[in-house]
């Protein structure tokens, strides 16, 4: 309870106000709000909004430390972690530039006071993550509540953080039926000029007409597009579209809408598989390296970017997902899962 007097206060400002409060719920990372529910005897739900595969990792941790994958090696990252397969050494839900060993004892808070709580509620489904679900079951001696996609259940425009650009769905109005890349990293992530500049020239040499969220912030060092040079800008006139944010379930809900570049963030990638839009995963940090490995190799709907973002990878993965047979075979799973995210709501 030390580590958060603040949140601590609040939670028991909370409870002490509200005599009808016959529960707490309360995010997973927040691990010293059991103490809380403990003093005033009420049980706790603990809420998982990432995915559960990542989770599950996370649960892993003290065991892939006995087995000696932390510190990590850089000449073993592209080693499949046997315990937690399809994930790689470079796909655990890690932060590069973190101290491992911290983030270590926040997990282990987070895995140890979930244990012990009433129930876990995730964001996610059974058909989604079968495998995962069931290692947590084993190793979870409590309730599990999979009531996801949590987005489905709340009207789109009420859960966006930053104001959306209409201008995006009048203009997908205008384009042909799957033929639209949409371009979005999310909230957080934050990327190199280096990179923003082989994303730009990418697009603009696949032909196809893009549909691209330039957050404000998202570039490192600069302000918004006036990097773009104006080669660029003639090139893409009227096929491309740059906004600072769009209405994302919207957008990829749109018919013209063919494939999504992005973050692999967890939210943007259950919205892509509710929606049925194929994805080019380019993860960033965190969980998003685990899940773009889950789209790519577990339910195999989507190609991700690996190894840095050269020319050649992101015209290949465009081409792969719009033209070539495995493209289609990437559509046909992916219309699969959308189904099965759609009966089990
Ligand atoms: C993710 O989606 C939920 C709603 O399902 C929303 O409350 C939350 O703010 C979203 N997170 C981000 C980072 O956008």
């Amino acid at each position: 309870m030390k580590s958060a007097p603040h949140f601590t206060e609040a939670s028991r400002q909370l409870v002490l106000e509200d005599s009808n409060i016959v529960c707490l719920i309360s995010d997973s990372i927040l691990h010293f709000t059991k103490a809380v529910a403990d003093s005033f005897k009420l049980p706790m739900l603990v809420l998982r909004a990432g995915g559960v595969s990542s989770y599950v990792a996370y649960a892993a941790f003290p065991l892939l430390q006995n087995k000696a994958y932390f510190p990590l090696q850089e000449s073993r990252l592209e080693e499949t972690v046997e315990e937690l397969p399809p994930l790689r050494i470079k796909d655990l839900p890690l932060f590069s530039t973190c101290n491992v060993d911290a983030l270590y004892q926040v997990i282990q808070g987070m895995i140890r006071e979930s244990k012990a709580s009433s129930g876990l509620i995730l964001n996610s489904f059974e058909q989604l993550e079968q495998f995962s679900m069931s290692k947590l079951r084993e190793d979870f001696p409590i309730p599990i509540f999979p009531i996801g996609p949590f987005h489905s259940h709340i009207p789109a425009s009420s859960s966006s953080l930053m104001s959306q650009d209409q201008t995006s769905i009048s203009w997908l109005d205008t384009k042909q039926p799957k033929s639209v890349i949409y371009v979005s990293f999310g909230s957080v992530a934050a990327i190199e000029v280096n990179d923003f500049l082989k994303i730009a020239w990418g697009l603009a040499n696949s032909n196809y007409p893009f549909l691209w969220v330039v957050r404000p912030g998202l570039i490192r060092g600069s302000e918004w597009i006036e990097l773009l040079p104006i080669e660029f800008l003639e090139t893409v006139d009227g096929r491309g579209h740059i906004v600072k944010w769009a209405p994302q379930q919207q957008v990829l809900a749109h018919p013209a809408v063919g494939a999504f570049w992005t973050h692999n963030g967890w939210n943007s990638t259950l919205e892509s598989i509710c929606e049925g839009v194929p994805m080019i995963c380019m993860p960033c940090f965190g969980d998003q390296m685990g899940n773009a490995r889950y789209v790519s190799h577990a339910w195999k709907v989507g190609v991700q970017l690996e190894n840095g973002l050269k020319r050649t990878n992101i015209e290949n993965a465009i081409r792969t997902l719009m033209e070539e047979e495995e493209g289609k075979q990437i559509k046909e799973r992916m219309l699969e899962l959308k189904e099965k995210a759609n009966s089990c709501l």
